[in-house]
Order: C-alpha cells, then sequence, then structure tokens
C-alpha cells in the first residue's frame, strides 16, 4: 500500500490509536470494535462522530438512531468515555482510513520472550578455577623445592628427606605458621556457617534476588506483556485493575472472571502472534459456554494457580498500599507488563522485604485524601502526638515507620 500522503498527521493519529482505542479496535479488521477504517465516511450525515468517541453512551441515550443500531450490533459492549480534542480524533480517523499494515512478521517475532532477568554470572565457578590453578602451581613448586632440597641433602652426603603424606606436611605447615592457618581456619568456619544460614533462609522463598522465581503453569497461556504492555511496544496496555478489579478498595487485587476476558474474546477468537492462540482462547469460551453464536454450554471456571502465597498469620491489604500509599502495582510485583509471559513472583515476600520498605518509604500525604487531616494539623502547627511531630520535624518526612507499619499487629493477626 502507498504511504499516506500526510506522514505527520499519520503519526499523531497512530499514536492516539495506540494510546486509547488498540485495546478494542484495529484500524481494518473488527475487533471487540468495528474497524475504524472508512468510519468516518459511516457517520456522514448520520450523526457527530467527535462526540461519539468522546462519549458514546450520550449519544446512544440522545435517541442517534445509527447509533443505537450500532450498539446493538456490537453487543451493547460500550467504549470507555475519552477527553480527546476534535484534532486527535481527526488524527486517528485519518490513521485508520490511511493505514498501511506493518511488514508480515517472521516467526521468530512471535515467539514468547524468556521471562526474567538475564541470570548474574555465578563467580564461584570462577573461584574454583582460580583455585585449582594455584593448587597447581602450589604443588609444583612444593615439587620443585623438594627437588632442590634433596639435591642439596644429596651434596652435604645426607639422604633425601623421608617422603611424608600430605597431611602431615599439612599439619607441619599449619605448626610453623599458627597465625596464618587459624585466620584461615576461622574464614573458612564463617564462610561455612553463613552459606548455611543463607540456604536455611531460602527455604520457603520464592521470589527476591537470591532464588528462582516460582513461576507455576497456568491452564491458559495468558500473557501479561501482551494484555498489559506498552502500546508503543504494539500491546494492549490495558489496565491492571480493569482485570484485577477489587486491587484498589479491598485486600485481595482477585483474579478476574472469564466473562472480563470475553469483553473482548467473544470476538478475537485468535492472536496474530502465536499459532497455538486459537486452542488457548478456546478455553476462554469453553469456559463460559460461549459456542461461537451463544452461551450454551455449562460455565465452568478456570483453574488458575495461585502465584503468591503469604502465610495465613501475616495480614496484606492491597487497597492499603494502592489507594491509600499509591504504589505502583509494579514496585511488589516487578515488570510484569514487560517482562513476564508467565506470572511470577517477584518480591520475596519476607517479612524483612515489607520491613524494609516501611522504613524507607515517604507516605505521600500532600493531596491525599486520607492524610488532609494530619497535613492540616502539620501546616497549623498544631500539636501532633509526640512522637509523630518529633520525628516528623527530624527529618522532615514521614515514613511508614514512623505512622507505625513497624508495630507486630499491623501485621500479624
Ligand atoms: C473498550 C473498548 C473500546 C475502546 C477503548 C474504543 N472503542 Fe470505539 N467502539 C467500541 C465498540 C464496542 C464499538 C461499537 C459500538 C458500541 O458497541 O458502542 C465502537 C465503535 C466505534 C466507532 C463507530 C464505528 C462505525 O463503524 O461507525 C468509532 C468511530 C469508534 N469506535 C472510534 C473509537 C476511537 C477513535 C477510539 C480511541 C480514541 C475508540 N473507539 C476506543 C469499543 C471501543
Ligand atoms: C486482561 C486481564 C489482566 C490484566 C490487564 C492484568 N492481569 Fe494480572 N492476571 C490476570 C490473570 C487472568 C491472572 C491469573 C493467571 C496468571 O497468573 O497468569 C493474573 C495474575 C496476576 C498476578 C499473579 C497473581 C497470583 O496468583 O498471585 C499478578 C501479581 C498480577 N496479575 C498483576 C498484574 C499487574 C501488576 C497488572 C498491570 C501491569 C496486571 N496484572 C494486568 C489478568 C490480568
Ligand atoms: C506493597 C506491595 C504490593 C503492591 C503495591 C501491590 N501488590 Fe499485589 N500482592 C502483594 C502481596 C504481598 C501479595 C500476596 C497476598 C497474599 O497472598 O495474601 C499480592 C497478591 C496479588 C495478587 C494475587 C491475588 C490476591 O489478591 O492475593 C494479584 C492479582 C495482585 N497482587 C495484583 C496487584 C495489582 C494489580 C496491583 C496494583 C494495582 C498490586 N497487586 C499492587 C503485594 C503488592
Ligand atoms: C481489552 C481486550 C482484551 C481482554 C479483556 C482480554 N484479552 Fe486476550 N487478547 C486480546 C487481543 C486483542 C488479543 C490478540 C492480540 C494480537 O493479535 O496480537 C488477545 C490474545 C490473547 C491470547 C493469545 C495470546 C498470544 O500470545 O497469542 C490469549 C491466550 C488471551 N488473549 C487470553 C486472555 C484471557 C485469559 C483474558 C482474561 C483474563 C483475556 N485474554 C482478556 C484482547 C483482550
Ligand atoms: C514497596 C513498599 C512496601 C512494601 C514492600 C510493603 N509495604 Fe506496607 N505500606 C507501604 C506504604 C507506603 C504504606 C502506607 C500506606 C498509608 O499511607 O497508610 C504501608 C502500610 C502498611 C500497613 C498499614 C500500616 C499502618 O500504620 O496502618 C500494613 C499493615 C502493611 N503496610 C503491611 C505490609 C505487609 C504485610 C507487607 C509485606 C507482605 C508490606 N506491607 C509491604 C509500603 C510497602
Ligand atoms: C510490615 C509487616 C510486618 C510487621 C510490622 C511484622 N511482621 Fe512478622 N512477618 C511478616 C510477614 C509478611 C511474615 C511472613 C514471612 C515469610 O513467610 O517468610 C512474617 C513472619 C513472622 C514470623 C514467622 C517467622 C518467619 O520468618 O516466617 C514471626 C515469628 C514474626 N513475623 C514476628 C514478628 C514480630 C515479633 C513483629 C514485631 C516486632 C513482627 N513480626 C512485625 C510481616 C510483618
Amino acid at each position: 500500500m502507498a504511504q499516506p500522503a500526510d506522514a505527520a498527521l499519520y503519526a499523531t493519529g497512530e499514536k492516539v490509536f495506540k494510546g486509547n482505542c488498540a485495546s478494542c479496535h484495529k484500524p481494518d479488521k473488527d475487533m471487540t470494535g468495528p474497524a475504524l477504517q472508512g468510519a468516518r465516511a459511516r457517520w456522514e450525515g448520520k450523526g457527530d462522530i467527535y462526540a461519539w468517541v468522546r462519549n458514546s453512551t450520550d449519544v446512544i441515550k440522545s435517541g442517534n438512531a445509527y447509533a443505537n443500531e450500532l450498539f446493538t450490533k456490537w453487543n451493547k459492549s460500550v467504549m470507555t468515555p475519552m477527553a480527546l480534542s476534535n484534532e486527535e480524533i481527526d488524527a486517528v480517523l485519518y490513521y485508520a482510513d490511511n493505514y498501511v499494515p506493518p511488514a508480515p512478521k517472521t516467526p521468530t517475532d512471535g515467539a514468547p520472550v524468556p521471562a526474567g532477568e538475564p541470570q548474574d554470572v555465578a563467580f564461584w565457578p570462577w573461584m574454583l578455577v582460580i583455585g585449582l590453578l594455584l593448587l597447581v602451581v602450589a604443588l609444583s613448586l612444593g615439587g620443585v623445592r623438594k627437588s632442590l632440597t634433596n639435591a642439596v641433602r644429596e651434596t652435604e652426603g645426607r639422604g633425601p628427606v623421608p617422603d611424608r603424606t600430605a597431611w602431615q606436611s599439612f599439619k607441619d605447615w599449619a605448626w610453623h605458621n599458627k597465625t596464618f592457618a587459624s585466620v584461615l581456619g576461622l574464614l573458612l568456619l564463617t564462610w561455612g556457617i553463613v552459606s548455611a544460614w543463607d540456604w536455611a533462609l531460602t527455604i520457603g522463598v520464592y521470589g527476591g534476588d537470591t532464588v528462582e522465581h516460582y513461576k507455576p503453569e497456568q491452564p491458559i497461556r495468558f500473557d501479561h506483556t501482551l494484555h498489559a504492555g506498552k502500546a508503543d511496544k504494539g500491546n494492549l496496555a490495558i489496565n491492571c485493575v480493569y482485570c484485577h478489579n477489587s486491587a484498589e478498595k479491598s485486600k485481595h487485587a482477585g483474579i478476574p472472571s472469564a466473562n472480563v476476558c470475553m469483553n473482548c474474546h467473544q470476538a478475537v477468537g485468535e492472536s496474530q502472534r502465536n499459532p497455538w492462540s486459537t486452542a488457548e482462547i478456546k478455553k476462554i469460551h469453553d469456559a463460559t459456554g460461549w459456542d461461537g453464536k451463544a452461551y450454551t454450554g455449562t460455565p465452568k471456571p478456570i483453574e488458575w494457580v495461585k502465584v503468591h502465597n503469604l502465610p495465613d498469620h501475616a495480614y496484606f491489604n492491597h487497597a492499603q498500599h494502592v489507594a491509600v500509599g499509591k504504589l505502583e502495582c509494579q514496585e511488589c510485583h516487578g515488570p510484569i507488563d514487560e517482562k513476564m509471559d508467565v506470572a511470577e513472583q517477584w518480591a520475596p515476600l519476607t517479612m524483612g522485604w515489607c520491613i524494609q520498605c516501611h522504613n524507607e518509604k515517604e507516605v505521600k500525604m500532600a493531596g491525599n485524601g486520607y492524610y488532609d487531616e494530619v497535613m492540616a494539623r502539620l501546616e497549623k502547627n498544631e500539636k501532633l502526638g509526640h512522637r509523630e511531630l518529633k520525628e516528623y520535624l527530624e527529618d522532615e518526612k514521614i515514613t511508614v515507620k514512623e505512622l507505625g507499619g513497624w508495630e507486630c499487629a499491623k501485621c500479624h493477626y
């Protein structure tokens, strides 16, 4: 296809499209919503396409016939209201009408990216190699020294040094180098204890830097990088809370039901990335009883394998951290939308991990409704609790710890 005449407008349109529309529309194909190509022409004389894109529900409610026809045809799926200017909408429609499909992908393009960070090159094999080299040098030097000694003794008319076992030589050596030998012994002992301790600490710990991240196989190959990854990398950029919708209001973030998947996968039966996608998406259809035209079968829930498991005696609340603490999901779950084609436990979830963040993290109080009262008191410099005020004045910031984030009872029942 020819290049678009106005490359700048096309580029703007592409950006707006990928940021706002790509999770439901394709320029040239039907998806959750209709192909956008030709939409401007279809709206000619039938209604205000700008108003439609900004808030389709209003246009439907206004009784516009074409809008209502569309809405019914597309299973009453609702378009998200969007604050876009006429220029931006013009650009998107231009982009759609002049859409140039990307060059076909090579088969390897779609291959799942290996998850996780590249592992640090372990340094102990090198230690071993160097150790062995040193040993060889030491042994051969020992051999040279022995031959020299023997040669000297021979010229002096004495017999060669009697052969000793390695252990005897070692004892002799240690006896003559007592300080050095004790230090070495102590070092070895410490190293042994530390390694054993480290190892003991990793029992039952799955995330963190120390051990391989826990990443169980799931019943459907759901890929966070594709669904939640950035739009400019060709991904769908669906907001985390679209699926994990209780993260902002309750203890649990929650796993979406198959009906949430069906908002899109009723229409999207395959991906353009992987040949196995049809079979995987069919599992969603089976789970909801969708036969391709109607919901007829018996729904049977998808049994996702839980990745994160805090012990029962520890209390963790998502709303506290996401809505009140204003933390990004990624601070605790890592680059799930960038690197994890299979969800994994990224943080160690140990008590030390919780405590460390509470010790460092400053509570975001400015403009945070939950803290308006505390802020107002600070600004008026009225009496706060003694400890609060003292610690605030010391370093001008309040950490989670200073608000009680280290109290055992906050995290333990
Ligand atoms: C959450 C999904 C969703 C998003 C995001 C979305 N749309 Fe839609 N769109 C739909 C659906 C579904 C329809 C079909 C009508 C209906 O059901 O409301 C539609 C219909 C349309 C139509 C009418 C097409 C026709 O054939 O007349 C236009 C134009 C349109 N969308 C533009 C956009 C633009 C531009 C964006 C981004 C700025 C966008 N949409 C974002 C779901 C979406
Ligand atoms: C389209 C829906 C969808 C979106 C968007 C989505 N997720 Fe998920 N997420 C799931 C599903 C389904 C699972 C369960 C299957 C799995 O573990 O892969 C899951 C699992 C997880 C898990 C592991 C849960 C466990 O069992 O312990 C975490 C953590 C997670 N998501 C975080 C995120 C974050 C952070 C984002 C945004 C960057 C996000 N998700 C976006 C659907 C979604
Ligand atoms: C302060 C750290 C932290 C933040 C921020 C955080 N999570 Fe979690 N998340 C956890 C911990 C800890 C668990 C394990 C909870 C358990 O086992 O009870 C977890 C578990 C989950 C699970 C498994 C299901 C569940 O509810 O237990 C999902 C899904 C999830 N998180 C998604 C999210 C999303 C989406 C966000 C952002 C909106 C987010 N998390 C923000 C720490 C965090
Ligand atoms: C907002 C729309 C939307 C939602 C919600 C959604 N998906 Fe998707 N999903 C897509 C699109 C679009 C594709 C195809 C992407 C492509 O062609 O590149 C896709 C692709 C897939 C694939 C094929 C993956 C691959 O790598 O080829 C699977 C499996 C899948 N989705 C599972 C799910 C599951 C499970 C859920 C619910 C937890 C879900 N999706 C929710 C839009 C969505
Ligand atoms: C990345 C940083 C971070 C991590 C990791 C983290 N938290 Fe927090 N936590 C916060 C912040 C920030 C707040 C303050 C929220 C607010 O403003 O109340 C908080 C508040 C809390 C509170 C309320 C404290 C109070 O004084 O009321 C509890 C309970 C809590 N966290 C438990 C946990 C547990 C359990 C873990 C580990 C599984 C954990 N947190 C891990 C940042 C973190
Ligand atoms: C910010 C949250 C938080 C605070 C505050 C906290 N703990 Fe913990 N604690 C945890 C978490 C999470 C675990 C589970 C760690 C694991 O399974 O590795 C845990 C585990 C434990 C365990 C079991 C041993 C272990 O390592 O699994 C004991 C005992 C314990 N905590 C005692 C305390 C005491 C005593 C205090 C007060 C001085 C305290 N905790 C304060 C979060 C907290």
